[in-house]
């Protein structure tokens, strides 16, 4: 089976993170979000991945040849010359996704984590006989999503992308199953899966909803990518324990890179995630953070609610809090405050931030 992930997309709500590489290659839960998916499809049967990109190739390039190896699956890039949307793309590697034979394929949008219940879904698309399955999930706010209304067997009613007054609390949780006859309702051209090929597929009564249980999050922004991280851990301490931290010092759920060094008397915890070659100082205390590779935090420092990029380094006797993102390699000097400071990549922050603000 084969599946293409949307990659594209210039991930603005995750800057400054997406200003050092594009975003399914930033760290979630210490590796590349986009991994997640791929180890997913590979459990689920497929032997190739489409990565529908358009921008960045070079970076990307470099991932693949890293990934393939290490997953064993074959990964190519289907490059755009103009951002095509999130159906165009589907239309541009149509040769590889329709193999001649009617075998579905999956999408996915890079940006979702969830527990990925990719055969379950491909036995209802196949059960049901349908030309598009959407993967759904419920919400409290409908508005950011495309919203899913159906029948009690899943027949998908209407399908409306953003909607502006309420029309349900079921949303497309954005990982579907598709037939090869679809790519005959999408043309070459920018164009958007949701606006513009799902609506008809709904009209033929051909799209169908899987219903998710579980936990999911788009993590494609700063706060729900915390969120987000907080629900995977969650769901890691019940189905692989034994991945996480444990131990004195370890509170709640704590995610740690066996080469991360840890001094003494930290309290790390909960929904922590710390990645490889990460230095973290004595004293130090974190909780509901994020701390990518190669970051060093010095003694005496607690960091609640913030997103530490790459190789950045934070001084002794400070305090983050308060959704701060540091950008790849930003340096900060000792005994400073900062509350919801949104760092550009190879800062030097030499003054507390006492309010939120972006830090150019
Ligand atoms: N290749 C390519 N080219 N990919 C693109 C392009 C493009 O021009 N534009 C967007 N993408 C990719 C993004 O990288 C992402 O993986 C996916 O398409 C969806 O784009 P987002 O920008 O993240 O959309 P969204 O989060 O506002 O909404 C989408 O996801 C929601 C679930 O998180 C929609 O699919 C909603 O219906 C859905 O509820
Ligand atoms: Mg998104």
């Amino acid at each position: 089976m084969r599946a293409l992930i949307l990659v594209g997309g210039y991930g603005t709500r995750l800057r400054p993170l997406t200003l050092s590489c594009p975003k399914p290659l930033v760290e979630f839960a210490n590796k590349p979000m986009i991994i997640h998916q791929i180890e997913a499809l590979k459990q689920a049967g497929c032997t190739e991945v489409v990565l529908a990109i358009n921008y960045q190739p070079e970076v990307m390039m470099g991932f693949i040849e890293e990934w393939q190896e290490k997953l064993g699956v074959k990964i190519v890039c289907s490059q755009e010359k103009e951002p095509m949307g999130t159906a165009g793309p589907l239309a541009l590697a149509r040769e590889t996704l329709d193999d001649g034979k009617g075998t579905p394929f999956f999408v996915l949008n890079s940006d979702v984590i969830c527990d990925y219940p990719l055969k379950d879904m491909l036995d209802f698309h196949k059960a049901r006989g349908a030309e598009a399955t959407i993967l759904v999930t419920k919400v409290d706010d409908p508005t950011k999503y495309g919203v899913v209304v159906m029948d009690e067997y899943g027949q998908v009613q209407r399908f409306v992308e953003k909607p502006k007054e309420f029309v349900g609390d079921k949303i497309n949780a954005g990982i579907y199953v598709c037939s090869p006859s679809i790519l005959k309702r999408i043309e070459l051209r920018p164009t958007s899966i949701e606006r513009e090929v799902f609506p008809h597929v709904a009209a033929d009564n051909l799209l169908y909803a899987y219903t998710l249980n579980g936990y999911w999050m788009d993590v494609g922004q700063p706060k729900d990518y915390l969120k987000g991280l907080h629900l995977y851990l969650d769901s890691m301490a019940i189905r692989q324990s034994s991945a996480l931290a444990h131990g004195p010092g370890i509170s709640g759920n704590v995610l740690v890179d066996p080469t991360a060094k840890i001094g003494e008397g930290c309290l790390i915890g909960p929904d922590v995630s710390i990645s490889a070659g990460c230095v973290i100082g004595n004293g130090v205390r974190l909780s509901h953070c994020v701390v990518m590779r190669g970051v060093h935090i010095k003694d005496h420092t607690k960091v609640d609610l913030s997103i530490i990029g790459w190789d950045s380094r934070v001084g002794a006797w400070s305090r983050m809090e308060n959704h701060c993102v540091l950008g790849e390699d930003v340096q900060c000097k000792d005994e400073l405050y900062l509350n919801g400071a949104v760092v550009l990549p190879h800062k030097e922050i030499k003054e507390s931030v006492p309010s939120p603000a972006i830090i150019l």
